[in-house]
């Protein structure tokens, strides 16, 4: 495994502190089995894009040669780096990074996978244009996010977004990640609405699926 690191801000550090457990319960209650079953179509040069502790680590299988895990939280690269040996990737590269600047060259992977990262960035549509450039074409972008739902919760989640955003690192509860795919260049393979197994209703409606760069 090699790794490249750099520093964290206040807002990094708090969430690093709270989002693993959190998560953890999360995990345990089904969401690993959502990763599991995405994952396992991850093949060849793989990316993930904000990787968070690694809690997708364990479900990239032998199919993948390369694996890079990009995570601009030290504090959070910090869990990851434990958890590289966990994939059954013939490599794994931890590394610093952003989603809206990717440093590698055009069309480097096979596969680029997100999880819960297109809430907190602050340019969704330039980091999605930056997962396209980076898949070769024929690669495919396997996403899991969460959403705005519709009624009453969509109304909720507008409201609660500036204070969750302040707590948790950026995390919009209202982005509309489906419709960001529509527009951009991708095809979408496949698309599942789910429901992520959680007591915080801004977080609860959930996408699943897989997009693919046509050329
Ligand atoms: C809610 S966490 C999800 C972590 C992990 N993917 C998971 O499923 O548990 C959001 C992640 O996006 C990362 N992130 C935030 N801004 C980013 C950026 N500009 N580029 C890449 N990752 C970013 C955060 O550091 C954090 O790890």
């Amino acid at each position: 495994m090699t790794t490249m690191t750099t520093g964290t801000s206040r807002g990094q550090r708090v969430f690093a502190r709270w989002y693993p457990r959190m998560m953890q319960r999360v995990e345990d209650a089904g969401q690993a089995d959502v990763r599991r079953d995405q994952l396992a179509q991850a093949r060849g040069r793989t990316l993930e894009i904000g990787a968070g502790t690694g809690f997708s680590v364990p479900f990239y299988t032998g199919l993948v040669d390369d694996l890079t895990l990009l995570e601009p939280n030290a504090a959070l690269r910090t869990a990851l780096e434990g958890r590289a040996g966990e994939a059954a990737a013939r490599s794994t590269t931890v590394t610093d990074g952003d989603a809206h600047a990717l440093a590698f060259p055009d069309a480097t992977f096979d596969t680029v996978t997100a999880s819960l990262v297109f809430c907190s960035l602050a340019d969704p549509a330039r980091a999605l244009a930056e997962v396209h450039r980076v898949l070769r074409p024929g690669g495919r972008f396997l996403f899991h996010e969460h959403v705005r739902g519709s009624g009453f919760r969509g109304v909720l989640q507008d409201l609660a977004t500036p204070l969750q955003r302040r707590l948790a690192d950026g995390c919009h509860a209202n982005r509309d990640f489906v419709g960001l795919l529509l527009d951009s260049p991708f095809e979408l393979d496949e698309l599942a609405h789910l429901r992520m197994p959680t007591v915080v209703p801004t977080i609860v409606p959930l996408v699943v699926g897989a997009a693919r760069r046509v050329s």
